[in-house]
């Protein structure tokens, strides 16, 4: 197998936010299709409205922003 299928296979295995259930995967496409800040991302897939109001997901969200942003994944 290869490693962008691996890739994406845990993308969509992954949860970002855990409280809503939403995966890197759902994130990532948000922010390839131009969500490129948090509360972009938060409209766009309903992230950070879940029982702990974005404390766990969102560092993880900037994180996927900065790595986009920085070319680390495309
Ligand atoms: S993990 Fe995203 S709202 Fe709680």
């Amino acid at each position: 197998m290869d490693n962008n299928l691996n890739q994406e296979i845990l993308d969509k295995l992954t949860k970002v936010c855990l409280c809503k259930a939403i995966p890197r995967s759902k994130i990532k496409d948000s922010i390839r299709k131009g969500a490129t800040t948090v509360e972009a991302v938060r409209k766009v897939t309903g992230s950070g409205t879940g029982g702990c109001c974005g404390r766990r997901c969102t560092p993880k969200i900037q994180d996927l922003i900065d790595g986009y942003l920085d070319n680390q994944w495309q």
